[in-house]
């Protein structure tokens, strides 16, 4: 939802070609957080005035994807690519459309005047954006987009203007704006009135900052300061108005050396410059001047941790790299074998049959004390908890609710402090998903984050949590985080279900098979050839029926998904023990369904609703067990499958539904990692 990047090189010359180089690649790595349009802002020309020479900030955008943006800049004769800016900062944005139609106006970064004296890239949504519009248009500010946006640059503008003889700071400028905003936000400031200085700080949106520096940096802890004052332990408060001189060897990093600064909405931006960063959390606020960065707060939470640390990132170039693919959705798909080893490695023991999920042991006394297990998410990661319920259930002996967030929120669903709540999110940064973990938390309930996304605002705001570790998910379509998701379920039921003697030969048929389960995604991904054949012949279709029951139900409808979000063909995930109580009416021998039929409990009522399709010439193609001709005879085409143990059974009869979506957006013509309308990490509710 929006990608914020923005790149400061102190003491580092770079030429404005580099830097125009860095920011776009910046971009097209958060591109999957939308693509409507792209902007940027770097220094202009200076402005030589009959004083002194002027700064200017030059603003750079495009509708459409960054590629157009990055060819806009090859274009601009009027600034010198070949300059070298030893000191320089550049902010840049890739936005998905809330606030007004994709156009160059509305597109980020936004401006508080025809000038650019403040310019400010944002992701979230600010709420109370009509009311600070009417107040600052009465002030006689004049407003150019249809944003939300734009009351940022023009607010920060506002109380500049107004400083009177106050020697006021950027740094404080931006505390002094944000504090008038509601809503969610990550944003980045740019001004021309403080060059080289950079001010960002992000509520409810992901903001993170990497360093890069050939010096061993000063601190890896940077002590938080508040409102103005530096917090040491033991140490007294001290005070100054200008953040630029509070400065010791401990309370910023960089020590006036060379030294580059990446800010990002996510780690796949900063991974190729450095592997340190710092997560900001909400409500702070960074600001790098003279080459420093600092940390700086409002104030002081009860029990907060008083420093941020900068991190040493895991994740490998190579992993946001699409490699020998086409798109990321089909590399992730691909990388199934591995991912789900992933998720699996160093929690399940083979030789012990043991399962230990590090994140979730110190509280597991309580979970199993809990009254009910509530698992919440949105789109794919809500049907990773629609395709456990039935295990967890079994495995955990307690009642297992499902919601999906949104709804979930709109009910006042009632939540007591006996409930677990889980929080299934790919991102961590879902909103809906996020509003349901602060509203079950205020409850008292217990909150377990299911993310794949580390130092996400989930995963910090949960009591405690479960990594899936699929690795970084670039393409929109979530392929690999929901098999993951799944798995890392399923491995929560078997650490509950531990010391349960009547449970023990379940555990180990799931054990066994969750060991083989890499070996037979493999084996489902072997039939791609198959899938691209039966995708050819439903390409130029209008609609696509998926139906199936027990364990199959979530892959209906996650497969439904799939289809419809990047082929844009209809497609509905059919519960087919519904047939007969409305969709049979669909049913015809033009109409496209795929039947899911595994030899499991539900075996003999789905072959009854596929006789119920055939007996209305209905062509089915069917996802079954290898070898199973009783089935076969009756298909129009079939995809026989390995099987294993019921409960998994659901990772292998979605792959092929990945793969044919895959397939049919590729024969539409559609970009499959970019879908329309739609973006990866949805932080608006
Ligand atoms: C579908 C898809 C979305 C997400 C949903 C939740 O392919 O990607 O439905 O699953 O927006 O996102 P996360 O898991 O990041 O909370």
């Amino acid at each position: 939802m929006c990608g914020i990047f923005a790149y400061l090189n102190y003491q580092v010359p770079r030429t404005r070609k580099e830097i125009f180089e860095t920011l776009v690649k910046g971009l097209q790595r958060l591109e999957y957080r939308g693509y409507d349009s792209a902007g940027i802002a770097v220094d202009g020309p200076k402005k030589t005035g009959n004083e002194h020479n002027q700064n200017t900030i030059c603003l750079i955008k495009k509708t459409g994807k960054v590629k157009a943006l990055d060819e806009e800049l090859c274009k601009k004769d009027l600034l010198d690519l070949d300059e070298k800016l030893f000191t320089h900062f550049g902010i840049a944005h890739t936005r998905w459309a809330t606030h007004g139609e994709p156009s160059e106006v509305n597109s980020h970064p936004h401006r508080s005047d025809k000038e650019n004296e403040f310019v400010v890239i944002h992701n979230g949504i600010i709420t109370n954006y009509k009311e600070l519009k009417a107040y600052l248009i009465n002030k006689g500010y004049e407003f150019e987009s249809e944003t939300d946006t734009e009351v940022i640059p023009k607010l920060i503008k506002y109380v500049y203007d107004n400083r009177e003889n106050e020697d006021i700071g950027f740094s404080t400028l931006v505390e002094r704006v944000i504090q008038q905003l509601e809503g969610a936000f990550a944003l980045v400031f740019k001004s021309r009135n403080f060059p080289r200085e950079a001010v960002c700080t992000r509520r409810g949106s992901p903001l993170l900052i990497g360093v890069r520096s050939e010096y061993e940096l000063s601190t890896e802890d940077i002590p938080i300061q508040y409102n103005n004052a530096l917090f040491k332990e033991g140490v007294q408060e001290k005070n100054s108005h200008n953040r630029a001189d509070c400065s010791s060897d401990i309370d910023s990093v960089g020590d006036g050396r060379a030294v580059e600064y990446y800010f990002a909405s996510d780690a796949s931006a900063i991974i190729e410059h450095t592997n340190k960063v710092l997560y900001l959390e909400d409500d702070d606020m960074a600001v790098v001047s003279e080459g420093k960065l600092s940390i700086h707060r409002l104030r002081r939470k009860v029990n907060e941790n008083p420093v941020r640390a900068i991190q040493t990132l895991q994740m490998e170039l190579q992993q946001i790299m699409k490699g020998n693919f086409d798109a990321f959705m089909q590399k992730e798909i691909f990388e199934q074998p591995e991912s789900v080893f992933n998720t699996m490695r160093g929690r399940i023991c083979f030789d012990t049959n043991t399962v230990i999920l590090g994140g979730l042991k110190d509280h597991l006394k309580e979970i199993k004390r809990c009254r009910r297990l509530i698992v919440i998410g949105c789109g794919t990661s809500f049907h990773a908890a629609v395709a456990t319920r039935q295990i967890l259930e079994e495995l955990t002996e307690l009642s297992v609710m499902v919601e999906l967030a949104s709804d979930f929120l709109d009910r006042n669903t009632p939540v007591f402090r006996d409930d677990v709540c889980f929080f299934i999110s790919q991102s961590g940064e879902t909103a809906d998903t996020l509003m349901a973990l602060r509203y079950c938390k205020g409850q008292g309930a217990l909150t377990v984050g299911v993310t794949n996304t580390v130092g996400s605002s989930i995963c910090r705001e949960t009591d405690c949590g479960v990594h899936i570790n699929a690795g970084p998910e670039i393409g929109v379509a979530s392929t690999k985080a929901y098999t993951s998701q799944f798995v890392a379920l399923v491995m929560f039921g078997l650490m509950m279900s531990e010391d349960r003697l009547s449970l023990q030969q379940r555990r180990l048929d799931i054990i066994n098979s969750l060991k083989m389960l890499p070996d037979l995604i493999k084996q489902v991904l072997a039939l791609d050839k198959k899938i691209k054949a039966i995708a050819d012949e439903l390409y130029q279709q209008k609609s696509l029926l998926v139906m199936g029951r027990g364990y199959h139900y979530a892959t209906c409808l996650e497969g439904a998904l799939k289809i419809k979000e990047i082929t844009y063909m209809h497609s509905e995930g059919i519960l087919a023990g519904e047939l007969k109580h409305g969709p049979l009416a669909l049913i015809d021998k033009e109409m496209p369904v795929i039947m899911i039929i595994m030899k499991d409990s539900c075996y003999t009522k789905c072959q009854n609703a596929l006789e119920q399709v055939t007996a209305r010439s209905g062509r089915p193609i069917i996802l079954c067990c290898k070898d199973d001709t009783d089935i076969c005879k009756n298909a129009y085409h079939t995809l026989e499958l390995p099987q294993t143990v019921d409960c998994l059974q659901g990772i292998l009869t979605v792959i092929p539904l990945q793969l044919l979506s895959f397939h049919l957006a590729v024969l539409r013509g559609y970009d499959v990692d970019f879908p329309r309308n739609l973006a990866k990490s949805v932080t608006v509710e």
